[in-house]
């Protein structure tokens, strides 16, 4: 494709993986200059895995519950991934808190995508906070991941209005939308080598990034 190699990602999920499907899709229409290599949930049973399953792609599970430790957990998880060599392993809500053993092990290919315009809201429940603190605008973000909990350097963002009349679940489906294209585009500058990470510093078209880029300059 356009002389750009095509990158191999490991794809881990807690859920129903609609991020995991974008990219599934993405890859299979060849839009995206990658493929999903393997799909690792923590969580058994969840619809992900059968999304992998259906795009014929290995759909692994690693129950964190049967681990003694988050160290113990991710040393098995590490050596899942590492068996299929991946050039990027990528977070699709993926929801366990991950040591720095972790990240290190991945740093500059770890991605997360977070429903919120970070550094705002962390954590978890971020539509409901985003209303509830008068936001007129909110989004999401794809960032490098660190042993800081949402707090990697961050990539790109894709912003949606808050309505006056939003409810959590109304805003969550817009955002949702927005990061059904954020991870294909972060995916595709690493592709081509324009995005990279130097220590603690974004680098995109060979100038450090001081702040995230957004979507919607470049659509
Ligand atoms: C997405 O909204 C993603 O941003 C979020 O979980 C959802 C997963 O949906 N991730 C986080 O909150 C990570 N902190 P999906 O399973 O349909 O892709």
């Amino acid at each position: 494709m356009n002389g750009i190699r095509k990158l191999r990602l490991v794809v881990l999920i807690s859920g129903r993986g609609s991020n995991l499907q974008a990219l599934l899709d993405q890859s299979a229409s060849g839009e995206l200059s990658a493929e999903v290599a393997a799909v690792i949930s923590n969580q058994p049973g969840v619809y992900g895995l059968e999304r992998a399953r259906q795009a014929g792609v290995p759909a692994l599970e690693l129950d964190h519950r049967r681990f003694a430790d988050r160290p113990g957990f991710e040393a098995v998880l590490i050596e899942l991934i590492d068996r299929y060599s991946p050039d990027l392993v990528i977070l699709a809500g993926f929801m366990r808190v991950l040591t720095a053993g972790f990240t290190e092990h991945y740093r500059g290919r770890l991605l997360n995508i977070h429903p919120s315009l970070l550094p705002k809201f962390r954590g978890l429940h971020t539509h409901e906070r985003a209303i509830a603190a008068g936001e007129t605008e909110h989004g999401a973000t794809i960032h490098f991941v660190t042993a800081e909990l949402d707090g990697g350097p961050l990539i790109v963002q894709a912003r949606v209005p808050v309505l006056p009349d939003d409810d959590p679940d109304h805003l969550a489906a817009r955002v949702l939308e927005q990061e059904h294209r954020l991870y294909s585009q972060a995916i595709r500058w690493l592709a081509e080598g324009r995005l990279k990470l130097d220590v603690e510093r974004v680098w995109f078209d060979g100038e450090p990034l001081r702040e995230p880029l957004q979507l919607a300059d470049f659509v």
